[in-house]
């Protein structure tokens, strides 16, 4: 495991970090998006969404608790929030370790789903430590222990 800590002064920090963690997605990642509410989850997953599909403003999956794409390039791109998930066995009906077959996936909440922890994965942790300003702790996985220095 390789960490490392960034300050994110503003929600534009916290975009422009989720437009660097979409170049490097590969097929088979995951990035698991841990923080309280408002930290900046969504904030940060519809920056990767935008610069992979071009869709400026994706919808929360607070409900529907998964929202697919396809990405420019071809690939599937699932953005789960499981906020709402009441039984870990219903993980397997979200289609997350399809989606992997075919491309990657951002969650919301993953600590209500902790076995889902495919090897290749970044986990993000984002703390609000003043108004307007997030802590970023990234935990880099398999794939993403060598991908951390890219920040
Ligand atoms: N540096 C920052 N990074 C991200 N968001 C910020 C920042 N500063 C302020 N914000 C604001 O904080 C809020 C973050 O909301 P967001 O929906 O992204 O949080 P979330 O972690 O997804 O919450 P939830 O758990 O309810 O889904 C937004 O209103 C955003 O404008
Ligand atoms: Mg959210």
């Amino acid at each position: 495991m390789v960490t490392r800590s960034l300050t994110l002064k503003d929600e534009s920090a916290t975009r422009a970090l989720g437009t660097q963690i979409a170049a490097l997605l590969d097929v088979g990642d995951v990035v698991r998006l841990f923080g309280d509410l408002g930290a900046g989850k969504t904030t940060l997953a519809r920056a990767v969404i935008e610069a992979l599909t071009g869709e400026a403003d994706a919808p929360s999956p607070t409900y529907t608790l998964v929202q697919t794409y396809e990405t420019d390039a071809g690939h599937v791109l699932a953005h789960a929030d499981l906020y709402r998930l009441d039984d870990e066995d219903e993980l397997e009906e979200l289609g997350l370790d399809e989606a992997l077959e075919h491309g990657f996936t951002l969650i919301e909440w993953p600590g209500n789903a902790p076995s889902f922890a495919p090897p290749d994965r970044l986990d993000l942790s984002l703390t609000e430590t003043e108004v307007g300003v997030r802590e970023a702790r990234l935990e880099g996985h398999g794939r993403w222990e060598g991908l951390i220095g890219e920040f």
